[in-house]
């Protein structure tokens, strides 16, 4: 599976700005990069998303989302569950979030992104730009995950009302390496997010002002 699309148009010229990304990120007294969660549904990605993003803002540093249901009901409401789908889902997702990463934000991206090719292009993009890219293992047993359940997707996927449902009718590709792997049936939602602070604090990715 890859990723690369056509290059439609022709007749475009890139036209840059005034500022490098290096001095952007000096006036704004922030660095920008990508934090992947991925993980199967109920795993607690846009949990610990939200409550990372809550932290780093209350600390004033620039944070934000982007949510897998979240840009399916914009960006990508024209986007199914298929193979294809979820991986044109992805390849845009990837696009933005490299650009809110230039602009110098903390990019929270949460989605279930079940292939490992999907996710090694996203990284591959930032990597390129120069970007941190920080990918996360969102992890938690499927039992847990059908008990928690708090979208009743597991009781409707195993009853075989939904199709192409990660963990259990679709595939999910465990990262092999990832950044961070987080257990969430051992951690709390607390500790997890911490888990990521302290990451961030020992790779100097965090603004020195910031306490979390
Ligand atoms: N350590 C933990 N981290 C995150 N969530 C946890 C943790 N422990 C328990 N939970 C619970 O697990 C559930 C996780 O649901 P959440 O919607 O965050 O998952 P998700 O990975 O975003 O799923 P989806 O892919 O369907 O969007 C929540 O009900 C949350 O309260
Ligand atoms: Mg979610």
């Amino acid at each position: 599976m890859t990723m690369s699309v056509e290059q439609k148009a022709t007749n475009i010229t890139w036209h840059a700005g005034e500022f490098t990304h290096a001095e952007r990120s000096a006036l704004l007294g922030q660095k920008g990069l990508t934090i992947w969660l991925t993980g199967l549904s109920a795993s607690g990605k846009s949990t610990i998303g939200v409550a990372l993003e809550q932290t780093l803002l209350n600390n004033s540093v620039n944070a934000y989302r982007l949510d897998g249901d979240n840009i399916r009901f914009g960006l990508n409401k024209n986007l199914g569950f298929s193979d294809a789908d979820r991986q044109e889902n992805i390849r845009r997702v990837a696009e933005v979030a490299k650009l809110f990463a230039d602009a110098c934000t903390i990019t929270i991206a949460s989605f279930i992104s079940p292939f490992k090719a999907d996710r090694d292009a996203v990284r591959a993009l930032h990597e390129a730009a120069n970007l941190p890219f920080i990918e996360i293992y969102v992890d938690a047993s499927l039992d847990t995950l059908k008990e928690r359940d708090p979208k009743g997707l597991y009781k409707k996927a195993l009853a075989g009302e939904i199709k192409d449902f990660t963990g259990i009718s679709s595939p999910y590709e465990a990262p092999e390496k990832p950044e961070l792997h987080l257990k969430t049936d051992a951690s709390s939602v607390e500790e997890c997010v911490q888990a990521i602070l302290d990451y961030l604090r020992e790779k100097d990715l965090l603004p020195n002002k910031t306490s979390a």
